[in-house]
């Protein structure tokens, strides 16, 4: 979602504002700004649409200064128009702003009686306002920020540069994430360590409610009851922030291209020896039930490791989405595991689930691929995904890390409930292991993924069925080519079909069937041979076995090499996210941040 930096520099700010800004397209946005002090003189620049956008008004209209903040927004309050794009300025103080101020509309009211009005439609607008309001009745920047942030709900990270200050920045996190970047004679504020990357390694993570008086000389740190902080400085790794796509067109098929990898880096580190290994307070001889809660890729992750959790450990399990969960206030019984799943960690309705599960479940856990966000903070227990820096907005490396090491907590659990012995607990590992060679074997069906996609890319609608673990695999599918091609496309248990959607069926529908050769295998070609016999076009995605058994009739087959059940729905997310990216290709979008997406959804 939104991004902010802001830079008190040595040299001019701009480009290096439009630099940092570029490093956080990932997180999606609609219109982009920044703003300086110069002179003593705030101004801005803002424009709709791509930094390259914003990079033209620079160049007809420069922004000199050497003390800047900018922007990248993801519209919530108000269209994608300049006049809605962040900086957003009052009088002697200019903001930009992550997440939603909750009561702006109350604020706005109350600042109208005082002849203040806005002029965009954005919540964020209020801030300066407010802010501008409390100086004019005599507060200096720094009171009248601790007076303004007192005075908003909701979740925010806030970052303000004000007039005739010329060493001044001051930020502010309630909900989103926000970090100090310290330099030589240079400070930096950046959404994340990402945007900071290129000019400092040395980062200070505000924690909830501190507000950070930011000077060239350094930060002070209040936390939320006004007192002193000190928070650390830490080190970032120079492989968490590389961003680089690595002779790639585009970061998502990067990052497709790394599951081998990073998948071989999750089974190394939960199952060096053989067998699963986790942290020890994920005692499942204590656990009773395990209830699992996210967003996107992560929830069908989640739909996935549900079956296993069920057949592997015996274990009842619970999924749901955190936008739902949240508010549905459900009963938690003695011995839950509440698991939380999410790539970014910062995943607004999720963090959200989290706390409410937190005074309820006796351990809250956390499977998270940013190690300093939120969820990995507020967890009791967090464990990595392992996938490095995702870009690419649609998910794809983290989806299969997750799987992996969701599979491995289930043979785990089945491991310390007695389910399984450990000779079956090795054997399932055995298995896994094998994981990594079937992906890249996989991978080199990528010019045959390609045909099947540029047939499917004209389509209108597309259906996706599977059974069992493969069900959610047809979910994440489907949600795949919506996000990427934005092709409508449905995904079914195949057994349902013959309750509603096969009145869809007809020459004119491609109905894609995940079919590995498993138990169940019989059953999903029954439901396809439904679809056949209606003259749907079907493309069978299965193994050499399946293949032999029910190529018959269907348009199109990819054979992938034979996996396991608990390895199948990983190697089958492989096929789907290709065809998702060759249709996208076929259909000439926007593939590493698709329109309307953002990477990690600050807001609810
Ligand atoms: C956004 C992204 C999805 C992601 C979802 C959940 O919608 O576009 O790719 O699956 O958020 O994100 P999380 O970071 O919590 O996994």
């Amino acid at each position: 979602m939104c991004g902010i930096v802001g830079v008190l520099g040595d040299h001019e700010v701009a480009p290096l504002l439009v630099e940092a800004l570029k490093r956080l397209e990932y997180r999606g946005y609609d219109s982009a700004g920044i703003a300086t002090v110069y002179k003593s003189r705030l101004d801005r620049r803002r424009a709709v649409g791509k930094l390259v956008n914003l990079s033209d008004v620079l160049v007809h209209n420069p922004l000199p200064g050497k003390a800047g903040i900018g922007h990248t927004r993801w519209a919530t309050h108000g269209a994608a128009t300049e006049g809605n794009a962040h900086p957003h300025s009052c009088g002697p103080v200019t903001v930009v702003h992550n997440g939603i101020i909750e009561n702006f509309r109350e604020l706005r009211e109350k600042l109208a009686a005082h002849g203040i009005t806005p002029s965009s439609e954005t919540d964020t607008e209020t801030v300066a306002m407010l802010t501008a309001h409390h100086m004019a009745q005599g507060l200096q920047p720094r009171e009248a920020v601790m007076a303004t942030v007192a005075a908003l709900h909701g979740a925010f990270a806030l970052l303000f540069l004000f007039e005739g200050e010329e060493d001044l920045m001051i930020a502010a996190r309630k909900g989103s994430p926000l970090a100090i970047g310290h330099g030589k004679g240079e400070m930096y504020v950046g959404s994340d360590a990402i945007a900071l990357a290129p000019m400092t390694d040395q980062v200070t993570y505000l924690e909830e409610g501190d507000i950070a008086f930011v000077s060239r000389a350094g930060v002070e740190i209040i936390d939320a009851a006004h007192n002193r902080a000190n928070r650390d400085i830490v080190r970032i790794e120079p492989g968490t922030t590389l961003i680089d796509k690595a002779g790639h067109k585009h970061f998502m098929t990067k990052e497709i291209f790394e599951q081998p990898t990073v998948v071989a880096e999750a089974l190394g580190r939960y199952a060096p020896a053989g067998l699963p290994s986790f942290p020890d307070r994920l005692d499942f001889t204590k656990i009773t039930r395990v209830v699992m809660v996210a967003c996107g890729t992560g929830y069908y992750s989640c739909l996935t490791a549900k079956y296993w959790f069920e057949q592997i450990a015996g274990l009842p399990c619970e999924v749901d989405v955190a936008s739902e969960f949240r508010y549905r206030e459900p009963p938690v019984t003695p011995g839950t595991l509440a698991l939380f799943v999410s790539q970014s960690g910062e995943t607004a309705d999720t963090l959200a689930a989290l706390r409410y599960m937190k005074e309820k479940a006796d351990i809250v856990a956390g499977l998270v691929n940013v190690g300093t966000s939120s969820i990995a903070r507020e967890a009791d227990i967090a464990l990595a995904i392992l996938a490095g820096v995702e870009v690419s907005v649609a998910s794809t490396k983290a989806y299969t890390n997750q799987l992996t090491i969701l599979a491995l907590l289930a043979l785990h659990a089945g491991r310390q409930r007695g389910v399984l012995t450990e000779a079956q607990c090795r054997g399932h590992v055995e298995d896994m292991k094998r994981l990594p060679d079937l992906m890249r074997q996989t991978l080199t069906l990528e010019g045959k993924i390609a045909k099947i996609a540029e047939t499917l890319a004209p389509a209108t609608s597309i259906l996706f069925l599977g059974r069992g673990v493969m069900y959610p695999t047809a979910l994440e599918a489907a949600l795949k080519l919506k996000e990427l091609s934005y092709i409508h496309a449905e995904a079914y248990a195949s057994g349902e079909l013959k309750h509603g959607p096969i009145a869809l069926i007809d020459r004119s529908l491609p109905v894609v069937v995940f079919a590995p050769h498993d138990r169940l295998f019989e059953k999903t070609v029954s439901n396809m041979q439904e679809v056949l016999a209606r003259h749907g076009q079907v493309t069978l995605i299965t193994d050499a076995e399946g293949a032999r058994a029910a190529s018959e009739g269907t348009v199109a087959q990819l054979v992938l090499p034979a996996a396991s059940e608990l390895c199948a729905p990983i190697l089958h997310a492989l096929p789907a996210q290709l065809i998702a990216y060759h249709a996208a290709m076929a259909k000439g979008t926007d593939i590493d941040q698709p329109r309307n997406l953002a990477k990690s959804v600050t807001v609810e």
